[in-house]
């Protein structure tokens, strides 16, 4: 029985290395005696925010205290849903994992729990039936950041007669980002009837996307758009290139304004074509590290860690940009 578990062990460990892309792979090789093994199972690499939250992550759950099993589920619940079970079978102390979409999860996360193995959800949440299915999580408050980046527009719009036509492009459909600060976004502006979201598309939070998306906005509004809301910085950058091709200024003739905070988002702000960008910290690396020793050595920890970010807007820009760290 015991053998028959360590080829499954073996098989699983070889399907997650499969899944792994280009930052994926086990950190397996200096851990120390008695290290904390952790399997971390990742979005993907869809944005600069996503390759800091990486870099973040692996650089505290390191060897000697760490032995990290991290798989990159390329933005598909389906490769994380199998890195998870991987993990459960190779027997790991912690699970971590930024999950992709909210829903879905019920079943796996019951597994791990049967297993005895806790797991601490970073970045992103889930929607379960039953909250003990995961130990913590640590990540931004979605909401407030869409609440944010609309109050940013109402003050930039005083004195600004209606209607105020907005285009949104969302981040991943079902994800908690998207669903969150779509909510905020709008709770803001509701209650100011200048405003009207015309258009709002999946960007899949990527540039590529974010830049098709903004095309075809163009093309059936023509003019007609005031405002570009992006869900990050990514599409935002991607959407300015469409709308400098469609010989439109961006920052100017449209106004935009995306969240993250990312060194690229300051760029373009220094350059004039965004006008403001809400943070969205990705260094979780230190906090998620300390939420794993704590759930490993059975220590109570809060449901829930926040996380402090601002918001920038295009004067502070060449000051604030040298001291990015993402
Ligand atoms: O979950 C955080 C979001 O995911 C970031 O805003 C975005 O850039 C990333 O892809």
């Amino acid at each position: 029985m015991r053998n028959l578990m360590g080829v499954a062990a073996l098989l699983c460990a070889a399907v997650l290395t499969a899944c792994s892309g280009g930052d994926g792979g086990a950190d397996t090789a200096a851990a120390g005696e008695g290290a904390i093994t952790v399997g971390f199972s990742q979005v993907g690499a869809e944005s600069e925010w996503r390759t800091a939250n990486t870099r973040s992550v692996r650089e505290a759950l390191a060897a000697p205290e760490f032995d990290l099993r991290f798989s990159d589920a390329q933005q598909k619940q389906e490769n994380q849903i199998k890195a998870l079970r991987s993990f459960i079978a190779q027997g790991v102390d912690v699970i971590a994992f930024s999950p992709v979409v909210e829903t879905g999860w019920d079943t796996v996360l019951r597994e791990a729990k049967a297993a005895g193995i806790p797991v601490v959800l970073t970045d992103r949440a889930v929607n379960v039936s039953d909250e003990s299915l995961y130990a913590t999580l640590v990540g931004s408050d979605f909401v407030e950041e869409g609440r944010r980046a609309a109050r940013w527009l109402v003050e930039d719009s005083e004195g600004e007669a209606g209607p105020i036509r907005i285009v949104e492009l969302q981040g991943t459909v079902g994800s908690a980002p998207a669903n969150d600060r779509m909510r905020g976004f709008k709770e803001v502006i509701d209650a100011d009837a200048r405003f009207q979201i015309v258009r709002s598309q999946s960007g899949d939070f990527t540039r590529a996307r974010g830049k098709e998306v903004m095309e075809a906005f163009l093309r059936a509004e023509g003019r007609n758009i005031d405002v570009l809301f992006a869900h990050n910085d990514d599409m935002a950058i991607g959407a300015i290139q469409a709308i400098e091709e469609a010989g439109l200024k961006p920052g100017t003739d449209i106004r935009i304004v995306s969240i993250d905070g990312v060194r690229g988002a300051f760029e373009a702000m220094k350059a004039g074509k965004l006008n403001a960008t809400v943070e969205c910290n990705p260094l979780l690396g230190p906090q998620l590290a300390q939420l794993v020793r704590d759930v490993h050595a059975g220590r109570e920890v809060p449901k829930r860690v926040m996380v402090e970010e601002g918001v920038f807007t295009q004067d502070q820009a060449e000051a604030e940009l040298p001291n990015r760290k993402y």
